[in-house]
């Protein structure tokens, strides 16, 4: 049970695709919480067909700002998203315009508490944060900061769509290191794949290739879009799942790693 954020350089990678596709395809209870700060997406796309009141981040936000952010609070703020299983999958719907992020920006670190703490709730969840462009001009850095992983998803289809990863690496590294609890937590997701193969994409950005996704035009469209039937056994849910023990191994060497080096600095 972690804290997973997600995030693309620029352009639109995949992202909320990807994020979905593993909160709907993972063996744990799932939490996706966007937290883009250009607007959620899955109450327009994946959920369009549903009738959903206006919940979400923002109320969970603005309950914050009061003190009032508890449980209860936070249960009426998501949504199941698989009435078959219910409790296992949910939403926490994003902003629905862009200037609301003004609310959410001073309570992420509140937020990111209240993330991190779902862990050690009887059941816990993973949270997977869809953080959206980094090519924003503010992005929720202390969620990023915090998280057990930051995966930056990268088209792999051509160099032209690689190419933007090495500036975003090179200010996640910066920030991760000078605010948070270094880079070990920067990890890619690629999506498609084109003429590099992933251990040369990987060579080229320094940074491990935890997860490939295929491209999987019907899946992702049900999922971006909430168009056409999502299939279990689709290449990219299939795809999605598989990517679960991978990062979370990741997730528990680099725990590891933290807490040998908190032993080591105690003496
Ligand atoms: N694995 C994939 N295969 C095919 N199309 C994809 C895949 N992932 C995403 N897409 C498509 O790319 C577009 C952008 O996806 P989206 O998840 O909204 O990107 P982002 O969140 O990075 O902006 C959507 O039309 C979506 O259906
Ligand atoms: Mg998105």
């Amino acid at each position: 049970m972690a804290l997973i954020a997600m995030v693309s350089a620029k352009g639109s990678p995949g992202v909320t695709t990807a994020a979905l596709a593993c909160t709907l395809s993972w063996s744990s209870r799932t939490l996706l919480a966007e937290c883009d700060p250009a607007g959620g997406d899955i109450l327009a796309g994946y959920l369009a067909n549903s009738e959903i009141p206006p919940i979400g981040l923002l109320n969970l936000a603005v309950a914050e700002l009061r003190g009032q952010a508890d449980t209860t609070e936070f249960n009426k703020q998501i949504i199941d998203l698989d009435l078959k299983h219910p409790g296992y999958r949910h939403v926490l719907p994003g902003i629905n315009d862009p200037v609301q992020i003004g609310t959410v920006r001073p309570v992420w670190p509140r937020l990111t508490d209240f993330f991190l703490g779902l862990e050690y709730k009887g059941p816990g969840y993973d949270v997977i944060a869809d953080c959206g462009r980094l090519a924003t001009s503010a992005p929720p850095w202390p969620l990023l900061h915090r998280a057990d992983l930051v995966v930056l998803v990268v088209r792999a289809t051509s160099l032209r769509a690689i190419l933007p990863a090495i500036p975003a690496i090179g200010q996640l590294r910066k920030e991760l290191t000078d605010n948070g609890r270094g880079a070990g937590s920067l990890a890619l997701m690629l999506v498609g794949r084109g003429s590099e193969p992933a251990s040369e994409i990987e060579r080229r950005l320094q940074v491990p290739v935890l997860a490939e996704l295929p491209e999987d035009r019907a899946a992702a469209t049900a999922l971006s879009d909430g168009i056409g039937r999502l299939r279990d056994s689709s290449p990219l849910l299939r795809a999605a799942a598989a990517a679960e023990p991978i990062l979370r191994q990741a997730i528990e060497q680099r725990r590891a790693r933290l807490t040998a080096t908190r032993a080591g600095a105690r003496g």
